[in-house]
């Protein structure tokens, strides 16, 4: 008996210490492309991911998705991406650049994910794959107080200012002509324009236009809604397994009341 237990000891010995050194392969494999998961991920990976760090290209210009705050890029998508990470066991950094430099940048495995307030549509989908989605947006119409404009139907024949290469864009050149769509590098230029009587009317996601609405003087966001998306993480094609990861960490992250409590910190109900 005694001996059966010190048998067992040494058994149960070898099997801790063995779960050990794997534990701790495990976790340093999220930093070493030479530990051998991760190289074998290296082959189906953009480049960039393998590193044990998770790119996220962006356009800091979306309220309350993602700005700048100071020279800290702050806001859902920052924060969700932040989460995503950690719970992939991976560093996290931001780049920010054009709007429409995302696709390709996650094309080319300069950035590992595009997080951007970026809705999923089939031209996207050509280009990338998208994650489950995380989020819901409303394109509306922003005008200025006193505005003739009443209705979407009203901005036939006016000048429509929207940012480059956003669904508010594709939205406004196919429903009312290339000739009146006047097009910025972000929301808050097309705003701008709209304050100084270089366009009628924006059209630009819901929850940026509240945030303009509200530091701009005299504007005012119509109630027709214009069209109802779904937010979610472009992963470049090839990159199949970080996409089931995403997916699966977004999983995790909204059951336990993380996403929804990110959204709320930002979007007060
Ligand atoms: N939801 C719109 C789109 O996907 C606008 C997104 C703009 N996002 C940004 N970070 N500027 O086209």
């Amino acid at each position: 008996m005694k001996k059966f237990v010190k048998i067992l000891a040494v058994v149960m010995a070898v099997v801790l210490s063995a779960t050990l050194l794997y534990a701790c392969g495990g976790k340093d494999s999220g930093d070493s492309t030479t530990a051998p998961a991760q190289s074998d991920a290296s082959q189906t990976e953009a480049p960039a991911a393998t590193n044990g760090k998770l790119i996220m290209a962006t356009n800091a210009t979306f309220p309350p998705y993602e700005y700048y705050e100071g020279d800290k890029i702050v806001g859902i998508d920052a924060e969700i991406g932040a989460l995503i990470a950690e719970k992939l066991g991976m560093e996290f950094e931001i780049k920010d650049m054009d709007f429409n430099g995302i696709l390709g940048a996650v094309q080319n495995g300069i950035a590992d994910i595009g997080m951007a307030g970026m809705t999923v549509k089939p031209d996207r989908l050509e280009q990338v794959n998208f994650s489950t989605s995380y989020a819901k947006g409303v394109q509306v119409v922003i005008v200025k107080e006193g505005s003739d404009i009443a209705s979407i139907d009203d901005l036939a024949g006016k000048k429509i200012g929207v940012q480059e290469a956003t669904t508010g864009d594709a939205y406004a050149t196919e429903d009312f002509g290339e000739e009146n769509v006047k097009r910025y590098t972000n929301g808050a230029a097309a705003v701008a324009a709209l304050q100084n009587g270089a366009v009628d009317a924006v059209i630009i996601d819901n929850e940026p236009a509240k945030a303009f609405v509200a530091e701009n003087e005299g504007l005012t966001i119509l109630e027709t809604a214009y069209a109802d998306e779904d937010y979610a993480i472009a992963v470049a094609k090839e990159n199949t397994e970080l996409l089931e990861k995403i997916n699966a960490a977004l999983a995790e992250l909204t059951a336990d009341g993380s996403i929804k409590a990110i959204v709320d910190k930002y979007i007060p109900a």
